[in-house]
């Protein structure tokens, strides 16, 4: 969910510093490229070691630091090209530091130099985080575009339960996915899709295959994960990294492809047939055919799987490969499989990370979309569906 993203996570002298590490090691589950910044207090209660390894980035610990012999000014480097920066825990002093523009040591130097979304922790002791001049810093911090999260109540290091503990991990991680991606427009769909080309056997080592790569139709299976659908993802012959947090089903055949469609469609709310089904499968299948100076094949045609749905209350998506009349001729596959959206497209787009398409609605309005990524164009096609 995070891959792309640059965090910085700055940890402060607070016993909590140990659950940074847990903080940094979801996050990087999660695909995010992470640097560590400590105060040298935070240090002292938590190796540099521990963060190093766990993040697999070198650990800022003073802008003097050999790590960054090539970089001379690590705190610009690194605080601007980070798309985040959580500080937790942070201190009383720190929260001090940054309210008030100081920059003393890497962290409060890079706090004070980024433009990234900004998080914050606190974690301190009760009476402090009663204290009016911390409410006044963490007042401050807010007006400066810094969010808090946290403290919350339980057992502190005094031995007190109050107020004063540093939120669990997993609640700001939670929040920094909150902060860190787009909108959940699609939160609560369940969209069915298919990706990629089936393969129909001519005998146990021959097969038909297509062209189809599966890129757009793992690319449409990024983008409605990303923006919070459940997703299921039928996979023909895909040769590409799975997207996170999707459910992968892998099929070869057509006849697959059609159970396993089946198998998800009742739980979803859409179903987006970006695959290249074969037409046509061979009839009586048999053992390995010997070399001769001439074969006939004959062929039978294989389910539509599309057109087979019964659509209910679903939106129901197609893709119309054609090399002539591609408008027209997907028109026609709309109305004849009852669909909601048609993307019409040639041949020229397959294996490629880009295409050009056209939308064609219900309606029979049809939008021709420019050369784009694939990734914009499933953008669009959600768009156009929800
Ligand atoms: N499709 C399907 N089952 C098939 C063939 C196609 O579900 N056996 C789906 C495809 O996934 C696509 C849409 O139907 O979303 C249109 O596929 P396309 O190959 O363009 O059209 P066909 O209906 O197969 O017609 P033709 O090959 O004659 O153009």
């Amino acid at each position: 969910m995070l891959k792309g993203k640059t965090i910085i996570l700055g940890v402060t002298g607070c016993i909590a510093a140990y659950k940074a590490a847990m903080l940094v090691s979801r996050l990087k589950d999660l695909g995010a490229d992470v640097w560590v910044v400590m105060t040298k207090e935070g240090a002292q209660l938590v190796g540099p070691l521990t963060f190093r390894t766990l993040s697999g980035n070198p650990v800022v610990t003073d802008l003097y630091s050999q790590e960054f012999q090539n970089s001379p000014v690590p705190h610009i480097s690194l605080s601007q090209k980070a798309d985040l920066i959580v500080i937790a825990p942070a201190t009383a002093n720190m929260i001090g530091k940054v309210a008030n523009g100081l920059a003393d040591d890497a962290l409060s130097t890079m706090a004070l130099s980024t433009t990234a979304k900004k998080l914050i922790a606190p974690a301190m002791n009760c009476e402090m985080w009663r204290n009016q001049a911390v409410a006044a810093n963490v007042e401050k911090i807010v007006k400066l575009g810094w969010e808090t999260i946290g403290p919350v109540e339980g057992k502190l290091a005094c031995g007190e339960s109050d107020i004063g503990r540093m939120s669990e991990p997993e609640v700001i991680v939670a929040r920094i996915i909150e902060l860190l991606l787009p909108p959940q427009d699609l939160k609560g769909k369940n969209i069915l899709i298919t990706a990629g080309g089936t393969r129909e056997a001519i005998d146990p080592v021959r097969y038909i295959a297509n062209r189809s790569s599966g890129k757009m139709g793992y690319a449409i299976a990024n983008e409605a994960r990303r923006r919070g659908a459940a997703v299921t993802l039928v996979a023909a012959n895909v040769d590409l990294p799975v997207p996170a947090d999707v459910r992968l089903v892998k099929v070869e055949s057509a006849q697959e492809m059609l159970a396993a469609v089946n198998g998800h469609y009742s739980g979803a709310d859409a179903v987006i047939m970006a695959a290249a089904v074969a037409d046509f499968k061979v009839k009586n299948q048999r053992s390995k055919i010997k070399k001769t100076s001439e074969l006939t094949l004959e062929l039978e045609e294989t389910p539509d799987i599309l057109k087979s749905l019964k659509k209910g209350g679903k939106k129901l998506v197609g893709f119309a490969l054609e090399t002539d009349d591609q408008v027209a001729n997907a028109k026609r596959k709309l109305e004849e499989k009852n669909l909601d959206l048609i993307v019409a497209n040639g041949p020229d787009n397959f294996g490629r990370d880009q295409a050009r398409v056209s939308l064609i609605d219900r309606q029979g309005r049809s939008t021709d979309l420019p050369l784009a990524e694939k990734a914009e164009i499933a953008s669009r096609i959600l768009d156009a569906l929800f």
